[in-house]
């Protein structure tokens, strides 16, 4: 290996130094010895004391010279080319060295300082051979230094190198674990973790942003449409079975002579659940009720509808005419309806009926466990029809999902009590997973019952009821209507629709027209809206012969006297105004008690100035969000009932009283001469409601937390359907 010139320099001129120094030294202990003994002149005595000295390994030779030049004495190895009469040459240049055969020898010329004998100076000669040697062991040695340097410093190296490596594998691997990045390290853990303190922190964040912002869209930016909910059940119910339980089924088969007619019932929940049974292709079990509906199911009693374009399955049950008089028109439609509703028509309840409801209600829950293809479907019970049932499906499959939905309103504890199996009617609705209303109103009514009637534990705080230690959660999901609407419904345009309904039903071109479309059912309040329109004819004459009301009022329930007493009132009622402010004229109501089609139901809609909702009691009322999807024309008006649900969701329209006939008739007037930018400007605030919260997110939020519950349900592995 080849050392730096300057590495040889450097230690030649620490080498010179030293034997300068050590010379000085020398020189200095040798001279009083010297001086006595050349006092003396014994120079034979001088001679033996020059070779003890210079019997030292280092000291080569050693001369004197007198001041005077008189004496020169030297040892015996002394260089030829040190004279006494040349001395200054040593002193003067300061270069110390000397080449000889021997090696390099180093020259030190010293005065003798002392006075106490003759003056002179002290030649001493060093051997530097040693100089050699020593300047090679000292590279070897700082050879071997470095190199052992080098060898722990790599062995450090590599150590750190693995630790921090185990440190952030094993960090890495908790990462992608989503363990422990953020938990304060434990004694003895690994200080490694620290380092990723940052990265996790950042992590946390950021997920806690997605979180969020998923929270965000999914409360606001999802638009709900059939491929959002065919999504959910893709995706967080992974296909699941989806069973719907509901009285009245979608589509009913009459026999009209020789064919078979399909006829769509005039019921809101149908409305509903039809888009959503379209999006998500499950089975609808309901009762047969059509003439020709034997006629047209399979051997295990199920036909695929819609018949033009089949998307789902209906199962139809078959009900004797004993339990449809029990359990329809006598519990259900005597009973329970009226009592929900403040309509205030008595309800009335029989034990016959009673017992009907529970034989139904059983037989509906057997074909619940028929037609469910696994041991934990989905089951979505509609309806006061089916108060029973959520407990009897669980009893058949424990660990089925059970979302009960109660169309109607719930009154509150004194009302409810008046039902003589009220604690029935509870314990079997909290039979379900959810139950959901209308309102939060109707909720806070159900919870109050609960409270007030059953050894149940309420907890205001989750909304959660639990009846032998079974927990239901009471959920609000307003209903709504399919958005868009289909293009068929709005094909016709509004001019055409404006003509051809005036001129179908007889009415001048240029006549203001009103529109009602309700079930000939009395929560209506149908007779309440028409002393309205008997009000404002009173009070603004002008409208006479201007202004027609057209009711459509769908045949209902009309095996039931009730319904019978009512639908002779609402007749005699438009005969009787018709009668007075008709005569000469256009008459002021059009009562049309006949089925009419969603589209035209539609036509209606768009041919109208306004809609009245006069509803005493109800809880949604889709009519008023189905005349707000029919204006895309973004024209018309809105009166609508303060106690409906709608009224909550549609500040926009004119909210009155039906008990009030001037109120309504002054907002019958107000609408009637509304300019049209108000019209638009309420209008589409209105349908931008409708279009955002659609029947498809009121499923949608229904599934989705029946698919949280479900996988809490598995997480602490109690079945499916319990855990809330
Ligand atoms: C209400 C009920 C529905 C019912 C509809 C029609 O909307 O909430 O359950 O289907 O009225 O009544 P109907 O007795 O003809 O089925």
């Amino acid at each position: 290996m080849r050392w730096p010139r300057w590495w040889d320099q450097l230690t030649l001129k620490w080498f010179v130094r030293d034997l300068d120094i050590r010379a000085t030294l020398i020189a200095n202990t040798v001279q009083e010895p010297l001086q006595e003994q050349l006092a003396a002149g014994k120079k034979a005595k001088i001679g033996a004391f020059f070779a003890r000295i210079t019997q030292d390994e280092r000291l080569y030779a050693v001369g004197y010279c007198a001041s005077d030049q008189s004496t020169a004495l030297a040892s015996r190895a002394l260089p030829a080319e040190i004279l006494c009469t040349d001395l200054s040459r040593w002193e003067e240049l300061g270069d110390h060295l000397l080449s000889s055969a021997q090696g390099p020898l180093h020259v030190a010329v010293k005065p003798m300082t002392s006075e106490l004998g003759p003056a002179g100076k002290l030649v001493l000669i060093h051997d530097m051979s040693f100089v050699t040697r020593r300047s090679e062991e000292t590279k070897r040695y700082v050879f071997y230094f470095f190199m052992a340097l080098a060898a722990v410093v790599s062995l450090i190296t590599v150590i750190i190198a693995q630790l921090s490596w185990r440190g952030w594998m094993a960090g890495m691997r908790s990462l992608l674990r989503g363990e422990g990045l953020l938990r304060q390290p434990e004694a003895g853990a690994q200080v490694g973790r620290s380092e990723f303190k940052p990265i996790a922190r950042d992590l946390q964040r950021l997920v806690r942003e997605l979180e969020a912002e998923t929270r965000a869209r999914d409360e606001s930016q999802i638009v709900w449409t059939p491929e959002t909910l065919r999504a959910i059940l893709h995706g967080e119910l992974r296909g699941e079975d989806v069973i719907v339980v509901s009285n009245r089924e979608p589509y009913i088969h009459q026999r009209r002579g020789d064919s078979v007619e399909v006829q769509r019932p005039a019921s809101g929940l149908v409305t509903a659940l039809e888009p959503i049974m379209r999006a998500c292709s499950g089975t609808w079990i309901a009762h047969g009720s059509g003439s020709a509906d034997r006629e047209t199911v399979d051997r295990h009693d199920r036909v695929a509808v819609p018949p033009e374009k089949p998307a789902y399955q209906i199962r139809r049950v078959w009900l004797t005419a004993e339990e449809e008089a029990g359990y329809y028109y006598g519990l259900a439609n005597e009973g329970l309806w009226p009592l929900c509703h403040i309509a205030h028509v008595r309800p009335t309840f029989r034990s016959g009926d009673w017992a009907q409801y529970v034989a139904v209600n059983r037989k509906f829950a057997r074909a619940v466990a028929s037609e469910a293809k696994t041991k934990a479907p989905i089951v979505l019970v509609q309806d006061y029809h089916f108060a029973l049932l959520p407990k009897m499906i669980r009893e058949e499959l424990p660990d089925a999902t059970i979302i009960t939905f109660w169309h109607i309103p719930w009154p509150n504890p004194e009302s409810f009590s008046i039902c003589p199996w009220g604690e029935e009617v509870l314990a079997g609705l909290l039979g379900s997973s959810i139950l959901g209303f209308h309102t939060q109103f109707h909720c806070n009514n159900f919870v109050d019952t609960v409270d007030r009637l059953l050894e149940a534990r309420v907890d205001r705080e989750s909304f959660t009821v639990s009846l032998g230690g079974k927990l239901t959660a009471v959920r609000r999901y307003p209903i709504s209507i399919a958005w868009p609407p289909e293009p068929e419904l709005v094909q016709k345009d509004v001019a055409a629709c404006i003509r051809d309904i005036r001129r179908m039903n007889g009415l001048p071109a240029g006549q203001k027209l009103g529109i009602g479309v309700d079930r000939l059912d009395y929560t209506k309040g149908i007779v309440e809206r028409f002393r309205a329109i008997e009000r404002l004819l009173e009070m603004k004459p002008e409208w006479i012969g201007q202004f027609s009301f057209i009711q459509i009022a769908a045949p209902s329930r009309s095996g039931i006297e009730e319904y019978q007493h009512h639908e002779a009132q609402v007749r005699a009622m438009a005969t009787q105004i018709n009668a007075r402010f008709g005569r000469e004229g256009p008459p002021p109501i059009v009562l049309k008690v006949e089925h009419h089609d969603a589209k035209e139901v539609y036509e209606h809609f768009r041919a109208a100035d306004l809609c009245f909702v006069s509803s005493l009691h109800d809880g949604m009322n889709l009519v008023a969000k189905e005349f707000v999807a029919a204006r895309d024309d973004e024209r018309g008006v809105l009166i609508l009932s303060q106690f409906t649900g709608a009224a909550r969701e549609l500040p926009e329209a004119l909210i009155v009283s039906p008990y009030d006939a001037d109120q309504c008739a002054a907002a019958l007037h107000l609408a009637l001469t509304m300019p049209e930018s108000e019209q638009r400007d309420r209008m589409r605030l209105m349908r931008g409601l409708v279009a955002e919260y659609n029947v498809f997110r009121w499923a949608g939020r229904m599934l989705l937390d029946a698919a949280a519950m479900r996988r809490r349900g598995r997480l602490i592995g109690k079945g499916g359907g319990r855990s809330v």
